[in-house]
């Protein structure tokens, strides 16, 4: 079914809500026939994906009216047309729209789902500015985090409910810092013994927080919070849990984190050039980190630079 796209939004955009995901803008525009209809502007490199899931919602498409973008469903990528309407009902997998220049897509969503969806992403995303602040780091490390590990996870046969939980729990594989105080998070030295053990904590403090989240279904991702510093040898924390004991989602975080944070410039560190990382990376196989999550984050990579 082809939906008409409103040609008129562009006037009225400034006076709708808005969210500032580090991936682009959502500007709900309003309902029509029940649906709710949304633009998301996203900037070149900026990517959102989505998964249907026909107990939410009857329609979701997601139509490209402004830009160039890519499309990948499956395993298979390919250029959209201006106009083109991506029908998700039609989608298994998780679908993923990368923008190549700046791009515009109208969703159209059941409006009492998406709605509700909207306000607890504004709820999200105020939690997500702060964890964006602590730790030195820019916005763009959970961001990247999170698009790293999404891309790994694709490579995996996960049930597709999961996508949410990966996304989310590798976004704030770190809101436990905001429990730790500044001093310690912020110290330029080394730290101490006794405040290396307060830093660790941060890990179950971020699962705690997730666990009692007014936003429901996010409290589910807590177990990848909870476990994103546990190592594959079992020399990790907080529970020293081993190879298949950890979950896939976290021992995707802790290599696609490891990865970022070598390859980021820091206050106190210069970045290491990605192929110092990756042989890294490559040391820690089977030690520090998951064999099977190192392997797929190297082909992704591989797959990312030959495009
Ligand atoms: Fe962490
Ligand atoms: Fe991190």
């Amino acid at each position: 079914m082809k939906r008409k796209v409103r040609k008129d939004w562009q006037e009225d955009k400034s006076a709708r809500p808005v969210l500032h995901l580090s991936s682009g803008t959502v500007t709900l525009m309003g309902r029509r026939d029940n649906l709710a209809e949304a633009i998301f502007s996203l900037p070149p490199g900026g990517s959102f994906c989505a998964q249907y899931n026909p107990d939410h919602v009857k329609v979701e498409t997601y139509t490209l009216v402004s830009g160039t973008m890519e499309f990948e469903h499956d395993g298979c990528r390919r250029k959209m047309k201006i106009g083109e309407a991506v029908d998700a009902s039609k989608c298994l997998k998780v679908i993923t729209f990368y923008a190549l220049s700046n791009a515009e897509v109208v969703i159209h969503m059941d409006a009492p789902f998406y709605e509700k969806n909207f306000i607890e992403m504004q709820m999200l995303q105020r939690e997500m500015d702060a964890v964006a602040q602590v730790d030195g780091y820019t916005y763009h490390h959970c961001d990247r985090i999170r698009q790293y590990a999404i891309e790994v996870w694709k490579k995996f046969d996960r049930p597709a409910a999961n996508l949410k939980l990966i996304r989310w729990g590798a976004y704030f594989h770190d809101i436990g810092k905001l429990a730790i105080p500044s001093d310690i998070l912020n110290k330029p030295g080394r730290l101490t013994q006794a405040e290396w053990e307060i830093m660790k904590t941060h890990s179950q403090r971020g699962a705690d927080i997730m666990r009692n989240h007014p936003v429901e279904w996010l409290r589910e991702a807590a177990y990848i919070v909870e476990q994103h510093h546990e190592r594959y040898d079992g020399q990790g924390y907080p529970f020293g849990l081993k190879g298949e004991e950890i979950s896939l989602e976290a021992a995707i975080v802790s290599v696609v984190d490891a990865f970022d944070a070598m390859t980021t410039d820091r206050i106190y560190k210069k970045a290491m050039p990605q192929e110092k990382a990756l042989e890294e990376l490559m040391k820690g196989k089977g030690s520090q980190f998951h064999p099977a999550v190192v392997d797929a984050f190297v082909e992704f990579l591989k797959e990312k630079a030959a495009r």
